[in-house]
């Protein structure tokens, strides 16, 4: 497989799925799924350290995941605080930052206290940044940074109609981290399920039908071989794209995009 290392995704974000079925099919319970997907967390967050991939982010739960089975909804936890407690010297090793984005508040509290204590303990590290998408919905997210923003509005820090998709990105969880370049979605299906709908609207998507306990690193690199094939145009023609050369990491996302002013057309 030939991989171009300069023209690699800066922000890979992954759909983990299929944990459930794969168990299914070993006639084994579903908690025994999402065990065998976190050894496919760190086969991944190794890959992406290995070939210089900066930014990863990883769905681990959705808002919408609380609909499960209490049974099930309790052991995806309980895996989260176990990967916590026994990750620290593997990400220190691998220089990975773990963050998170989420809403906090129905995280469990001790949980989310040992969550932070990684955080700050892997802060200073800088070959990875591991992002944790943890009682995530993208609605939601859109919503909150609608709520800060109208509350900056209130304290007159800035008027509605200085609002432009550049300003609004700012007040979203990862506003630091560069949208994902491309998406990949394991196990099958062919639907985002309320991930990052705003920082994805220029990223090249990626299904396929390996579930994500299989998902190994020979996939991996079949997902960013396929990404180096993509034309990313961002609205340009093809011609203007190849006049152009293609950049380096896909090109200016919104948020370097600015098309206000009459002179920039
Ligand atoms: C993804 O696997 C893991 C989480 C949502 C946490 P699933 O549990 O959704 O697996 P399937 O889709 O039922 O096979
Ligand atoms: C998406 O997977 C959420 C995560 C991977 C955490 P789901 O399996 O929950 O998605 P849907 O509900 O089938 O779309
Ligand atoms: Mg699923």
């Amino acid at each position: 497989m030939n991989l171009d290392l300069e023209r690699l995704p800066r922000h890979v974000a992954i759909i983990m799925d299929g944990n459930g079925r794969w168990a299914r099919q070993r006639v084994r319970n579903r908690v025994f799924g999402h065990r065998k997907g976190v050894e496919t967390v760190r086969t991944i967050m190794t890959c992406c350290t290995d070939v210089g991939i900066p930014f990863l982010t990883l769905y681990a739960f959705s808002e919408e995941n609380w609909n499960r089975p209490g049974k099930e909804v309790k052991a995806l936890w309980q895996l989260l605080e176990r990967y916590l407690a026994s990750e620290l010297p593997e990400l220190i090793k691998n220089r990975v930052r773990l963050r998170h984005i989420g809403d906090d508040k129905n995280i469990p509290p001790h949980i989310l206290t040992r969550l932070l204590a990684v955080e700050n303990e892997t802060a200073h590290l800088d070959a990875l940044t591991l992002c944790l998408a943890l009682n995530y919905g993208g609605r939601q997210e859109i919503a909150r940074a609608a709520r800060l923003f109208a509350a900056d509005v209130k304290n007159d820090v800035c008027s509605a109609d200085q609002l432009t998709a550049e300003r609004f990105s700012r007040y979203l969880y990862s506003s630091d981290t560069p949208d994902p370049d491309l998406v990949i979605r394991t196990g099958g299906e062919i639907r985002v399920s309320n991930f990052l709908l705003w920082q994805i609207a220029y990223a090249e998507l990626y299904f396929t039908e390996v579930f994500w306990p299989d998902f190994g690193k020979v996939h991996f690199l079949e997902a960013l071989a396929e990404f180096q094939k993509r034309e990313r145009r961002f609205g340009r023609t093809g011609e203007q794209v190849k006049k152009g050369g293609r950049p380096a990491h896909g090109g200016p996302s919104a948020a370097d995009v600015s098309l206000t002013g009459s002179g920039s057309r």
